[in-house]
Formats: C-alpha cells, sequence, structure tokens
C-alpha cells in the first residue's frame, strides 16, 4: 500500500497519561490505558479488555480482514467486502439493531488497514504477544512499556502450492526458530521418504503435517499450507480461545486433528445462540455461511481449517444462489 496512506492514519501527535496514542478512523475513536481499550462512534461507546482487543485486532490486521466478519465480540468488529471494509460497532446485535444504536462505516481497506496497524504496534508493550498461547506470553497491561513489532508483524505462512515443494514455503525446523511446542513433544518429527520415478525429481513432495504443526509458534491462526485451485487447507494449533468471534460468508470444513475443541455456535446477524460442537480428534463438521463461532480448546490442539476461497462465493450466498449449507443428503 501507498506511503501516502500510512502517513495519513489519524493518531494523536502526543501520548496520553498512560503512554499510548489515541486513534481515529472516520466517526471511530480508539484509546487505551493500563488495562482496557476505549472505543466510541456517534451511537454509542465501549470497552473491552485491552488483552483480548489487541488478540483480535492482531488476526483482523494479520489476515487482511479474513472471510466475512471479524467480530472482537459481541459488539464491534469488522466486515469484509474484499477492497472496502465495513467497520462496525451493534450491527450483528440484536439488542442494539432494535435500539436503532448500530453504527457502521465503510472504509478503503488500506485506510483501516494501515490505522489498526498503528494502532496494534503503538498498544502493543515489549513482552506481549497477541498471537502467542496465554501460557506463552507476558501480560499486555500496565503503562506503555517497548514494543513488539517483531511479534505483531509476523509474516503470515500462505503456500503457492504446497509447504516443502521447492522455491515455495519451507519445512519448520528448529534451526529456522520453529521448536516443537511444549505441549507436541510426543509428535514423532519424522519425515515422509520420497521415492520419485526418474523424470519426475522436483516435482513430488511430501511432509508430515503432524510434525509442522507440533512447531507452530502461534494459536489461532490458520495458515495456508497447500492449495488446489479454490481448495485452501488452513491448519492451526489452538489454545485458550479463538479472539474472534467469526462470522462466516461461505462454508467451512473443520477437521479435528488432535485433542478437543468445543465450538459456540450463534446466528450471525442476531448473535442467538444456535448450537454448542464438541470436536474430538478425528471429527469432521461444517460450519454453514450464516452463523458465527467461537472455540474454546482446554489443551494445545490441531485443527485443519478446509477453506473455499473462491471470490464469488460471498455474493452467490447472499442472493441465495448457493445455499448455507455444504451438502444435501
Ligand atoms: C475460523 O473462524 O473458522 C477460525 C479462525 C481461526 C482459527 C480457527 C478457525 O484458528
Ligand atoms: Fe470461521
Amino acid at each position: 500500500m501507498s506511503i501516502d496512506v500510512a502517513a495519513d492514519v489519524a493518531g494523536s501527535a502526543g501520548p496520553n497519561q498512560q503512554g499510548y496514542r489515541e486513534f481515529s478512523l472516520g466517526e471511530f475513536r480508539f484509546s487505551r490505558d493500563e488495562f482496557f481499550a476505549y472505543l466510541s462512534w456517534p451511537t454509542g461507546s465501549h470497552i473491552m479488555s485491552v488483552d483480548a482487543f489487541l488478540r483480535a485486532l492482531q488476526r483482523d490486521v494479520a489476515w487482511d480482514f479474513f472471510y466475512g466478519i471479524v467480530n472482537f465480540d459481541g459488539v464491534f468488529g469488522t466486515m469484509n467486502h474484499y477492497g472496502t471494509v465495513d467497520i462496525f460497532a451493534g450491527r450483528y446485535n440484536d439488542s442494539y439493531r432494535k435500539a436503532e444504536l448500530d453504527y457502521y462505516e465503510n472504509v478503503e481497506t488500506p485506510r483501516i488497514r494501515e490505522t489498526f496497524k498503528s494502532i496494534l504496534d503503538d498498544w502493543t508493550n515489549d513482552g506481549f504477544d497477541p498471537f502467542a498461547s496465554p501460557h506463552e506470553t507476558g501480560p499486555a497491561f500496565g503503562i506503555k512499556h517497548g514494543s513488539n513489532t517483531t511479534a505483531v508483524t509476523r509474516r503470515r505462512v500462505a503456500a503457492q502450492r504446497m509447504v516443502g515443494v521447492p522455491g515455495d514455503e519451507q519445512l519448520r525446523s528448529d534451526g529456522n526458530g520453529h521448536p516443537v511446542n511444549r505441549m507436541f513433544a510426543d509428535v514423532p518429527q519424522d519425515e515422509p521418504e520420497i521415492e520419485v520415478e526418474p523424470g519426475f525429481e522436483g516435482e513430488v513432495a511430501a511432509f508430515s503435517l503432524f510434525g509442522y504443526l507440533a512447531r507452530s509458534q502461534v494459536t489461532w491462526n490458520p495458515s495456508v499450507v497447500s492449495v488446489c485451485k479454490d481448495s485452501l487447507f488452513c491448519p492451526t494449533t489452538e489454545e485458550y480461545i479463538l479472539p474472534i468471534i467469526h462470522g462466516n460468508d461461505r462454508v467451512e470444513w473443520f477437521l479435528q486433528l488432535s485433542d478437543m475443541i468445543t465450538w459456540e455456535v450463534e446466528d450471525r446477524d442476531s448473535g442467538g445462540v444456535r448450537a454448542r460442537v464438541v470436536m474430538k480428534a478425528g471429527d469432521v463438521c461444517a460450519m454453514p455461511a450464516d452463523i458465527r463461532h467461537q472455540g474454546y480448546s482446554p489443551k494445545r490442539s490441531m485443527l485443519l481449517v478446509w477453506e473455499n476461497g473462491s471470490a464469488d462465493l460471498p455474493e452467490l450466498i447472499a442472493s441465495g444462489r448457493t445455499p448455507t449449507y455444504p451438502i444435501d443428503f
């Protein structure tokens, strides 16, 4: 994105009493103190624990506004229109809607991207890693002390074809800064042996996905490890709570590769409770396109998120030409 946009981020010139800058985007205002993030807009205001806010913000930034809706909680969030983004308050909350206090603005993606990146960088203290399990990071709280730019600007793994293919994303190792996580010490680290027919050398690749995921440093961060047209395999390792409530604009499949995750599933637009899905190792489920969901993982677990990356899907589903569920039996 252009330097002009970066220079355009509306932040206070000087820090507040706790050392943090205040930001605005359209009519939205953002500030933080030692414990909380404060948000306001023309029809209301909101407060969140700053660690939950930064964990959600980190994902929204790293995933470039993701598929559909990223709810930071039941009130505030973003909806991706792939080129522009809605920033909203109370829009997917029945009480706000009924009271007609919901509010949103549509902004160009580069503008919200740069603003959110600036907030994330300014508000993240030394020692806090918003992508890490709570067991593996220092706290988000306190008066401003340092920064953690390396953590908050981590490059997202996004294979063009598959991890391990020459010229594509690398396998993880101790040597490239990916030691085996404490919770996956029992996961075998041997790799498959590849016997290639003469003439196909350099065209066949294979790797151990379990071995690879055991070396993930982060939680709740699906990364693309293989691509076949619009079919994207996005596995991730999970511990504690998914920091966003994801509102789908397409169907997603979940394959629970190890341990267990409990999913709270709500109506995407009203937040009404729809289901609780308990997934144990080996379970497969599809999340419909009209729900939102948040996962709870009591132990570090491995989850394969299978996405359909087609750019046509949001419109096909919103117009009713494609159903919100994946299969007719
Ligand atoms: C999802 O919203 O489907 C999702 C997001 C992050 C994860 C897992 C699932 O780590
Ligand atoms: Fe999702």
